[in-house]
């Protein structure tokens, strides 16, 4: 262990030591000025700086300082490209540098295991390596600036609903072969300074204080030696967080925990050693990463950089008879919908960025040379009906010769702390689509949007871009993508399905109210549809280019992939070759994906150039997780590497002999759903046998009184006091909607998803524990006796606070 942090940590009191491990404010740690230890700031995050100078908050809702917003996570998965990730995190470091903030709070990984998940658009994908390898580029890239980035939110954060106490129940196979295995790349790979715990449960306990989760896997199974911090307001036990693994909270509790940290340290019910065990985690976070005066970052670059991320990121979905790229003889072209002029380029919630600029694809267009007669939004953005936008927008398509169209889901479609209501685009876009197709004239589609959509107009539109949330710069790029300029080379990270309720976890996603039953188990997105063959509108690693590529010599061993990919049409341009490993059928018994991903490059060849690429295949490539043996295990058996274009476009095989160890098979009898793939039928009884334990109850009670450890939203139907501070809060949400304020409507979900124990904490020492035992017997419909309580022990804390200012 550091020797100066050693020292430090030594000459310190328990009081400081307890104050060290959480928050001063909002976005800092504590300074312990008798021995020159700074405050350290923490920051979002994952595609731009989020600094804010005035009001703080986690929901997007205060203004930060201006910085390079870059496209997000779920965008820059599509370039598959480790080297672009690793670019835009140095250049994120160089930013938070500039503005001394020492951990930048990102990259965010979590499994995009359902398309409604409000923060898919954060995170990179369905697949665990394509997450991890490029998690840990961009970890590289920002930690060379000497700055922290922090992997989050670990683990199995899945959706947002009730996110703060939502249970998320995943057998054990899952959690590592899927939710986990993205972290152990990143953290291991990446080396990551710091690890942001998430607010649910994972099977029964809270992420931030479940020992198995950051001390038996993530320290010592992964030996990660980094600093583990709450999400914001994510702590639910000090004491058990800290003996978890977790050194700091965030935000300030006023105190209020600290005392309880000092208390059972005191009280002999924590270990001093633990207790300094985290103090040195921060003691070194903080020596590690005190700003030093960076210079100022150069944000022309970043926004060129910015343009390029995009660039390497854009989709070409479709492109029907060379629709694509426009060039002189396109004719006459009718720009419509409203995302043209008024990008969608970023999602909402923790991670908004307030932009140093915004290029708009409309500015772009119109200095493309193109022949443009004219604009029209089309729709208004926030799905209304909109008949006189749609006129207008058809009265100008019929005055052009082909017709662009962009389209997308708005700002409040996709957010932190919602999860989506629906799999579809707004219906007044549909409409118009339907209205332009049946002009007949050429439509080329541009998508915005972090997740998948239906697109029931795939077939008949001319061309498909998807741009995603290009960022500050995607305006630009997307533009040079239609014109050619720029060569198509993004990939989905995702599976389009041709419908939400083809998606494995459509049923079971958000419907339960305490618990998350992840019963499709390891099959998330192509790792099912390629099991039971079920058609998708575009599959896992699509995506186009302006010209061909062809693959030949497929050559594979235990370890290593090589193949030689050939340019053979007359442009430059990329190919990302992905090797997919399928395992042999029924492989010592155990039911698996029939092809997983398990290496992947990016070969950029000018026209007629080849090239032969080696590519080391993932490391657990041929394992799968012996649960009984709580460890990965290589299957022996006859294997197929595969080299392709995407999960469904598979263009040589080779075959490869795995020696493997032999281990507790599981009895697949009980499984059947498991070992066909149907994981859509799965019973609890079938799901109960995977976990080997018995289900916990889905539904709240609403018999019972509710506990400190319930959230506010369980006061719903409750009558009483209780019913009407629920009505209350959803009311105000639904009137902030109408007023157009989606973001602050979050809050207002914030606020329903809290644990009634975070209240105290939260409340800047206005409200403690003692006024909430008066709360809780207020919304238990004892609410004379409640009210006395709880004004009872508001005046005694007032007196206490005039009488001790400090306490807090
Ligand atoms: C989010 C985190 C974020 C934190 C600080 C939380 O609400 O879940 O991703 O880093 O706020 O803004």
């Amino acid at each position: 262990m550091n020797e100066s942090v050693r020292h430090l940590r030594e000459q310190m009191t328990l009081t400081e030591k307890a104050s060290l491990t959480s928050g001063a404010n909002f976005w800092n740690t504590k300074p312990v000025p008798r021995l020159g230890i700074p405050s350290i700031m923490l920051t979002d995050g994952p595609h731009g700086l989020r600094k804010q100078g005035g009001a703080a908050d986690h929901l997007g809702l205060n203004s930060s300082i201006p910085a390079t917003c870059f496209p997000t996570a779920a965008t820059l998965a599509n370039s598959w490209d480790a080297e672009l990730l690793h670019r835009v995190g140095e250049a994120l470091g160089d930013e938070a540098a500039a503005e001394s903030v020492s951990v930048l709070l990102g990259p965010g990984l979590n499994i995009k295991r359902n398309p409604l998940a409000g923060r898919n658009f954060e995170y990179f994908s369905e697949d665990p390596l394509v997450s991890g390898a490029l998690a840990a580029a961009f970890i590289r890239g920002v930690q060379s600036r000497g700055v922290a980035a922090s992997a989050k939110h670990f683990a199995v954060n899945s959706q947002e609903t009730h996110r703060m106490s939502i249970d998320e129940i995943v057998d054990e196979r899952a959690l590592h072969e899927i939710y986990l295995e993205g972290f152990r790349l990143a953290i291991t790979g990446g080396d990551a300074w710091t690890v942001m715990s998430s607010y649910n449960k994972v099977n029964g306990t809270y992420a931030n204080e479940n020992r198995e989760l950051l001390d038996g896997i993530l320290r010592r199974r992964w030996g990660f030696d980094g600093l583990v911090v709450t999400d914001w307001g994510g702590n639910n036990d000090r004491v058990g967080g800290l003996v978890a693994g977790n050194a700091l909270e965030m935000p300030s509790t006023g105190g209020v925990t600290d005392r309880e940290v000092v208390r059972a340290v005191e009280g002999g019910t924590l270990d001093a050693a633990v207790l300094d065990a985290r103090v040195d985690e921060v003691l070194a976070l903080i020596e590690k990463t005190s700003p030093r005066g960076a210079a100022p970052a150069d944000l022309d670059a970043h926004h060129e950089l910015a343009v390029e991320a995009a660039r390497q990121s854009i989709v070409l979905l479709a492109n029907r008879a060379g629709t694509l790229p426009l060039g002189p003889g396109a004719g006459r072209i009718a720009v419509i919908g409203d995302f043209a002029e008024t990008p969608r380029f970023q999602g909402a919630g923790s991670s908004l960025v307030n932009p140093t600029r915004v290029d708009s694809a409309l500015d772009a267009l119109q200095a493309a040379g193109l022949d443009i007669v004219g604009y029209e939004p089309g729709f208004a953005r926030r799905d209304a009906a909109s008949t006189r936008l749609r006129r207008r927008a058809l009265a100008l398509a019929a005055r052009a010769e082909a017709v662009l169209l962009f389209l997308g889901l708005d700002e409040s479609a996709e957010a932190e702390g919602v999860d989506r209501a629906h799999m579809r685009l707004a219906q007044n876009q549909l409409t118009l689509a339907e209205d332009l197709i049946a002009l007949g004239k050429p439509v080329i589609v541009v998508l915005a949007g972090g997740s998948p959509v239906e697109l029931p107009f795939a077939e008949r539109v001319d061309a498909i871009v998807h741009g995603y949330l290009a960022g500050q710069g995607g305006g630009r790029a997307i533009v040079e993508v239609l014109t050619g300029v720029v060569n198509p080379s993004g990939r989905l990270a995702e599976t389009y399905p041709l419908r939400y309720a083809d998606v494995p976890s459509s049923k079971a996603f958000t419907k339960t109210e305490a618990t998350s039953e992840h019963r499709e188990s390891i099959y998330v997105g192509y790792r099912y549809y390629d099991k039971v063959g079920a058609p998708v509108r575009y599959p896992f690693g699509h995506g186009l280019s302006y010209t061909a590529f062809s693959y030949a010599d497929l050559v594979a061993d235990a370890t290593t992939a090589r193949v030689t990919v050939t340019n053979t049409g007359d442009r430059a341009g990329a190919e990302i070759v992905q090797f997919y490993v399928e395992a042999p059928d029924a492989a010592a018994g155990v039911f698996r994906a029939p092809r997983e991903l398990r290496g992947f490059v990016k070969v950029r060849l000018e026209p007629g150039a080849s090239a032969t690429v080696d590519v080391a295949l993932a490391e657990h490539a041929f394992d799968v997780f012996d649960v009984a043996a709580g460890d990965w295990r290589t299957v022996a058996g006859s294997y197929a590497v595969l080299a392709g274009a995407s999960s469904r476009d598979i263009r040589l095989s080779a075959s490869v002999e795995i020696a493997g160890d032999t281990g507790s098979e599981a009895d697949t009898a009980q499984l059947p759903h498991y070992v066909s793939g149907h994981v859509e039928q799965v019973t609890s009884t079938e799901f109960e046998a995977l976990l080997g334990s018995p289900l916990p109850t889905p539904d709240w009670s609403t018999g019972r009184a509710l506990t400190r450890d319930d959230i506010v939203a369980q006061t719903k139907g409750r009558g009483g006091f209780g019913g009407l501070l629920y009505f209350l809060i959803d009311t105000s949400s639904d009137v902030l909607m109408r007023l157009r304020r989606p973001l602050a409507a979050n809050n207002t979900r914030f606020v329903l998803d809290l644990p009634f124990r975070s209240i105290p904490r939260l409340s800047g020492g206005k409200f403690d524990d003692d006024m909430l035992v008066g709360l809780l017997l207020m919304v238990n419909r004892r609410f004379f006796r409640g009210a006395r309580h709880l004004i009872g022990a508001a005046l005694r804390l007032r007196a206490r606070n005039s009488r001790n200012p400090k306490a807090n």
